[in-house]
């Protein structure tokens, strides 16, 4: 360490720069818990979709008080797109990135609505039963496909495959999107939910916080890994696990799915869909555990200095892959569960007071 680096905290690890009541993971014991303690084993196939925001959204006008019936018609309630955000979806490039897509798509779709003026739970669920529908209608047109229109009575995990594909899903592939939406909803303060927070700070609007969160999601290091790790594992199965680690590794390229922050062990969360894969993606699976098997004898060779085990993003590809998802769509599956964490964490920064966020550089002359 340099005499510069005495002052600068790289990539802020470590820094704390607020409280939370919305979860909590122990990086060094691989455990994650929700508000209130629920880990997210348990919370995981026992808790919907809209019960995850039940229990992480605040409640100003006591509506949730239904239980998650109240929270699936308000999302239903919220989930037509306005005509022109209908219309920029039929015109952007069919090939475009889907995440820059949807930013778009998410920003012309506020401007008839709360979310594009204020920070409320209202604006909330605009912004996420707005982004499923978005996302949906990309699906389709990616597909060559008319949209299909929202389905009342369906839940939220069911309904995003039933726009996308225009069909009644089947069990297993609800139960796939359903988990992967649950456990990927939230995860403290993480790169994207720190964006949402950093531009909440200045007081500006929900979407403008969500729409810089996604754009800090699409990056490789964060919500573009399980795409990533889903192309590694598919390399995997039409070559070899091990040519497929050596030579990522040889070229010193980094391995998908690998890595954390704050994680020095198997993430919790990539064991719940590690577990799915078992049974729901087996071949998927089977390849992943082979190229495990080389990879974390090889990174701990490497001599990093840090245990480098299995991130959430591992298994995800394989999760998401069942349920029907194309892998162009995967970081906006993402996206579509972490919302809820992006919209909890902005707006318990602004109401526990939301002093700006605003670090300093050491000047280097
Ligand atoms: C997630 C990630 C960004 C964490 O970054 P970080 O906290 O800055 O990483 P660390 O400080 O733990 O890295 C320590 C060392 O391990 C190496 N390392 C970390 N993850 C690695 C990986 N997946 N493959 C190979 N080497 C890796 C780093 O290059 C670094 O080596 P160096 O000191 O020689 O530069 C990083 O692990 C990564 O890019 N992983 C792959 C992408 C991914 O899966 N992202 C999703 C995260 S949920």
């Amino acid at each position: 360490m340099n005499s510069v680096d005495q002052d600068i905290v790289h990539g802020l690890e470590g820094v704390m720069v607020c409280g939370t009541r919305l979860s909590h993971y122990d990086g060094p014991n691989g455990t994650f818990v929700l508000r209130g303690g629920a880990d997210i084993r348990d919370v995981a196939g026992r808790m919907s979709f809209e019960d995850v925001i039940e229990h992480l959204w605040p409640d100003p006008d006591a509506s949730f008080s239904k239980g998650s019936p109240g929270v699936a018609h308000r999302l239903h309630e919220c989930s037509q797109l306005t005509p022109a955000a209908v219309d920029l979806l039929a015109r952007t490039p069919v090939d475009g990135d889907a995440i820059d897509v949807l930013k778009a798509a998410l920003a012309v779709d506020a401007l008839e609505k709360s979310s594009s003026r204020d920070l409320s739970v209202n604006g909330a669920f605009e912004l996420t039963a707005g982004l499923a529908t978005a996302a949906a209608r990309l699906a389709r047109r990616r597909a060559g496909q008319p949209p299909v229109e929202p389905r009342p009575g369906l839940g939220f995990a069911a309904n995003f495959l039933y726009m996308s594909t225009g069909a009644p899903p089947d069990d297993r592939q609800v139960r796939c999107l359903e988990t992967y939406l649950v456990v990927m909803a939230e995860h403290g303060l993480n790169p994207s939910t720190f964006s949402a927070c950093v531009t909440a700070s200045t007081g500006s609007d929900l979407c403008s916080a969500v729409v810089a969160a996604m754009g800090t999601l699409k990056g490789p290091a964060h919500g573009g890994a399980v795409g990533e790790a889903w192309a590694m594992v598919n390399d995997a199965m039409s070559g070899s696990a091990e040519q497929v680690v050596r030579g990522r590794l040889a070229a010193n390229r980094l391995l998908p799915g690998f890595g954390h922050r704050e994680y020095r062990v198997y993430d919790p969360r990539a064991k719940i869909f590690r577990d799915l894969c078992r049974t729901e993606n087996p071949a998927y699976f089977r390849t992943a555990q082979e190229i495990e098997a080389v990879a974390l004898p090889q990174l701990a060779e490497r001599g990093v200095g840090r245990t480098i085990s299995v991130n959430v993003d591992f298994y995800a590809g394989g999760v998401l892959a069942a349920a029907g998802i194309a892998p162009e769509l995967f970081t906006s599956c993402f996206a579509m569960a972490r919302i809820v964490g992006w919209c909890a964490h902005a707006l318990e920064y602004v109401d526990s007071g939301g002093r700006l966020i605003s670090p300093t550089s050491k000047w280097l002359g």
